[in-house]
């Protein structure tokens, strides 16, 4: 009998220990270092004469159209295209009613030479005094080369509103990339925020131009008809001084506006947009971010500035990531962490996105701010004020992926793996939003890694770290 005991009291001992065991596995999830392997194949832009690329039919027909807000709340939308053979006119018709355009608006055109290329005619034109989410369609072009899209703006500034946004980066222009925008357009979101390097034109021979053309006919089934938030990456620095080309950004600027004077921002590389209930600050990786300098006391008075009350979800995207296990760009994000991570713990921003490695990564709410370089306590821990960060450089490109992961895997990363795709954020309401990020799997779309994300501003202490989705 007294065998017996001993043995079931051993049994409780060992069941409570399990117990104790699942219970802390839960709490704090081991990271997830992906099992899938993409076949390996060479990254190649697509060539030229790919039906991706082909020009709109028509004498001098705008190509390239895209549009990207006008403003920081929604209310305007700038729209941009390219006329190759003549000036044209930089005029949008726009109305509520594809058959009413009944509004215009006059813009600008500008062109830009780059080592021995000429650009097109670049016309940017803002529609302002929108409604919100509200349908209008657009026009551009005339004669018989008029051609109509349609956009509906983002939702009132609130913190009641849904919005579904999308998350690309790096995304270039090979077989990968054009699969990647497929299936985001399979189930689109309101609006893209691109994390960065969009057509890596300076990939070519004296970074060729024409790929930026090639980019812009290829991305416009998108971007003509929904807002994409630019971030700058390193691809679209272009400063060549070999080349005799020593203005940074050239291509990227004359191509690509973004609405920066909006948010009181002096730099076309880092301001911010206001999205129904999201308020997202893009940061410039590669413009001086030092205390003092123009993007840091931007940063500081915007922070200032967000209202958690109207705009319950706060998001930082930036090109180089602050979190990285990936050998490839390992710790290059270090000096912008340093400079700017407390500040984001301190706003309580709900998630990080950044691109430029070419895998995809996310992590547990971490943070690394208690080190000075005299306590020795730099080990990122975790902390349920900090952000998620995201790495979603796997848009495709031709520089192939980041296939060099650190070992063993941190305990921040929550999951990693190295292949393309994309990701959504679907912001259901002011506490909860489901992010799913979709591997490009042989051709098909497949749901790698989700997880519901709880806001910071309104349910500070609730570690959604430990609430993942079966997928
Ligand atoms: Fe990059």
């Amino acid at each position: 009998m007294e065998r017996i005991m001993k043995a079931a009291a051993t049994a409780v001992a060992v069941l409570l220990a399990v117990a104790v065991l699942v219970a802390e596995a839960a709490h704090h999830p081991r990271g997830v270092t992906s099992s899938y392997r993409r076949k390996l194949e060479a990254s190649e832009d697509m060539p030229l004469d790919a039906d991706v690329f082909a020009v709109p039919p028509g004498r001098n027909a705008p190509q390239q159209v895209h549009i990207t807000l006008g403003d920081q709340a929604g209310t305007a939308m700038t729209v941009s295209w390219v006329t190759v053979e003549a000036e044209g006119n930089s005029t949008v018709l726009y109305g509520r009613a594809m058959g009413r355009l009944d509004h215009a608006a006059e813009g600008t055109t500008t062109r830009y030479t780059f080592y021995n290329y000429t650009s097109g005619f670049i016309h940017h034109c803002t529609l302002a005094g929108l409604d919100h989410a509200t349908r209008y369609y657009y026009a551009v072009g005339f004669g018989d080369t008029v051609r109509t899209f349609w956009f509906t703006t983002p939702p009132r500034p609130g913190p009641d509103a849904s919005l579904r946004l999308g998350l690309i980066g790096d995304l270039g222009q090979t077989a990968d990339s054009n699969s990647t925008l497929a299936h985001y357009e399979q189930h689109p979101g309101d609006a893209v925020l691109f994390v960065g390097d969009l057509s890596y034109a300076d990939k070519h021979p004296f970074h060729d131009s024409n790929r930026w053309d090639t980019w812009g006919r290829f991305s416009e089934r998108s971007v003509a008809y929904q807002p994409w938030i630019w971030t700058a990456g390193n691809h679209e620095v272009e400063y060549a001084p070999e080349l005799g080309e020593t203005t940074a950004f050239k291509p990227f600027t004359h191509r690509y506006p973004t609405p920066y004077r909006a948010s009181g921002s002096s730099e076309p590389y880092w301001y911010s947009v206001k999205l129904g209930p999201a308020h997202i600050i893009v940061l410039s990786s590669y413009s001086a971010f030092g205390k003092y300098t123009p993007q840091f006391k931007w940063l500081e008075a915007e922070l200032q500035r967000v209202d958690r009350a109207v705009t319950p979800w706060l998001f930082i995207s930036t090109h180089v990531p602050w979190y990285n296990s990936n050998n490839f760009h390992f710790m290059e994000g270090e000096p912008m962490r340093v400079q700017f991570e407390k500040m984001a713990v301190d706003a309580r921003v709900d998630a990080v996105f950044a691109g430029h490695v070419h895998a995809y990564e996310r992590s547990h709410r971490y943070s690394n701010i208690k080190y000075n370089i005299t306590d020795g306590r730099c080990t990122p821990v975790a902390d349920r004020r900090a952000p998620v960060y995201v790495v979603i450089g796997d848009g495709g490109n031709i520089e192939g992926l980041a296939d060099e992961l650190t070992w063993p895997q941190p305990a921040y990363s929550a999951f990693r793996e190295y292949s393309f795709g994309h990701a959504v954020l679907d912001i259901k309401n002011r506490t909860h939003a489901y992010y799913a990020w979709y591997r490009n799997h042989d051709g098909n779309k497949v749901t790698a890694d989700a997880t519901w994300l709880t806001n910071r501003y309104h349910m500070p202490n609730h570690d959604d770290s430990s609430v993942h989705s079966n997928i």
